[in-house]
């Protein structure tokens, strides 16, 4: 097996969210999982001694099962607590303590948890490497390799496919971590949400910001098919679509300007794969009513529908009609069996099997963060159901200084931001509306800022009220208009 090299740089590591992964490390899990499915027998036994524990605080059919007969196909074995409460959870044991306890009995951890950045907090604290195996609504980022693996299988390239992603964007982590992944490998998004589930706010702007995406809206167009009543003009009729590699038709919507009428379409000869998900009921999301995209073959027959792809990373409810299981153009079936390959290879990579020396050290999980981080204790994430805020005896408060119309704090376990809407200055115990970093010169170095959600917050960490004089102060122009972030990203690192 000659993918040593590549096996090097991923054993050890944690797998928490997709972005962990280089395109590099994706290209090697898939030579891995092709050669794999050429000649399973010649990798069984290479993980003969070596144990997954899978621990799983959520149901799960495929992801669990997948991993452990994934194991055991490459000659390990698997423990699981599927059913917490069994467990000591149902004793009050914290995450924190149970990883780092089945971290001795195991060689890798794969873990479920209804709270986001569960997986990230798992991994800072078991002495083995973690898998996140699907964190709350945050990520899901071995469903991912399994949706990439189909897509690619089906239609070569990823750059340039245009994928819709239907259903309850809100709250499916596998839509999060998918279009992160699409985003980087440069296919065309588009966002059918059903009614009240849209892409949340946090992903879009990590999405422009991290990815260079270009966000317009426009109506459905092609894809009103996956609704069953005709569309009103400012409901669903009008989604977000992302084009990172624009071709002749979009290049036409990108000039355009706003408000008009553009309509989702796909150009003759490009790919389109239909990516439907069901509602997250148990993440709160309610039926409203409202519409939800579904495909049914009725929504199929249409000559624009004809060489697409149907993908679901299951279970299906009603979104996704049975009648369409016998048609050749759904791979949903497919998508799930490939869970095997492709988390054999993972756990090939991550156990390090190619032969690679120290391969069995766990290596530190490192997030890469582009900006500025900030982690001070007196500022919580406002996701209620973060991990921060569940095992916050465990978890050291991270963000990353984000700047959009106003100072936001994007929290390093779930991603979701928070506004700092106001600072204090450590030098000078005033505090002031963040906004206001702009306008102070000589700016203010980052060590001395403390952003905080309210003023009751500043006040109680012993901050004083600047004087509301300074709320006036006229914004900068020219060259000194540089936002505070900007200088300080740099020398806050
Ligand atoms: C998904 C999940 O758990 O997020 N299932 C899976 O792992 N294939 C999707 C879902 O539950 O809707």
């Amino acid at each position: 097996m000659s993918e040593s090299r590549v096996a090097n740089s991923l054993a050890g590591r944690s797998t928490i969210s997709v972005d962990d992964l280089s395109l590099e490390d994706i290209r090697a899990i898939f030579d891995t999982a092709d050669g794999i499915v050429q000649d399973r027998p010649s990798y069984y036994g290479s993980a003969a001694g070596r144990i997954v524990a899978t621990l799983f605080y959520e149901p799960s059919t495929r992801t669990r099962l997948s991993f452990e007969a994934a194991i055991q196909r490459l000659g390990g074995g698997a423990i699981s607590t599927w059913d917490v409460s069994a467990s000591s959870v149902s004793k009050g044991e914290s995450l924190a303590d149970t990883v780092r306890v089945v971290g001795a009995y195991a060689d890798v951890l794969v873990v479920r948890h209804p709270n986001e950045g569960a997986s990230k907090l798992a991994a800072e604290y078991a002495p083995v490497p973690v898998i996140n195996a699907g964190d709350g609504g945050h990520e899901h980022p071995t469903q991912t390799l399994c949706d990439l693996y189909t897509l690619r299988e089906r239609h070569g390239s990823i750059k340039g496919l245009n994928v819709a992603l239907c259903g309850d964007l809100q709250h499916g982590r596998t839509v999060h971590s998918l279009a992160f992944a699409l985003a980087r490998m440069e296919a065309n998004i588009v966002f059918v949400p059903g009614a009240g589930n849209d892409v949340p706010d946090y992903v879009l702007r990590r999405l422009e910001r991290d990815y260079h995406a270009h966000i317009q809206r426009e109506r459905l167009g092609i894809l009103s098919a996956l609704f069953d009543r005709p569309q009103i003009e400012d409901g669903p009729a009008t989604v977000n679509a992302i084009y990172i590699t624009p071709s002749e038709p979009h290049q036409l919507a990108m000039s355009s300007v706003e408000g008009t009428t553009l309509e989702y379409r796909v150009g003759s000869g490009e790919s389109l794969s239909l990516y439907v998900t069901r509602r997250q009921t148990e993440r709160g999301s309610g039926g409203a009513g409202g519409q939800y995209p579904a495909v049914t073959l009725d929504t199929l027959k249409g000559s624009q529908f004809e060489n697409i792809s149907i993908l679901h990373p299951l279970p299906r409810v009603d979104e996704l009609s049975p009648e369409v299981d016998w048609d050749p153009r759904s791979l949903y079936f497919r998508q799930a069996a490939i869970g095997i390959p492709v988390r054999m290879s993972l756990l090939w990579h991550t156990l390090g099997l190619g032969g690679e020396v120290d391969a069995a050290r766990k290596r530190p999980y490192e997030q890469e963060v582009k900006g500025l981080r900030y982690s001070h204790a007196d500022f919580d994430c406002s996701n209620a159901t973060c991990i921060s805020n569940g095992e916050g005896r465990f978890a050291t408060p991270q963000f990353e200084v984000v700047r959009d119309e106003e100072y936001l704090l994007r929290c390093l376990y779930c991603d979701q931001e928070t506004r700092g809407a106001y600072v204090g200055n450590t030098e000078s115990r005033f505090y002031y509306p963040s906004e206001l970093l702009d306008r102070f010169r000589p700016a203010v170095r980052p060590e001395h800022v403390r952003f905080h959600r309210t003023e009751e917050s500043a006040e109680a960490a012993g901050f004083k009220r600047a004087s509301t004089r300074w709320d006036n102060l006229p914004a900068r122009t020219g060259d000194a208009a540089r936002r505070w972030l900007d200088t300080a990203v740099g020398c806050g690192r």
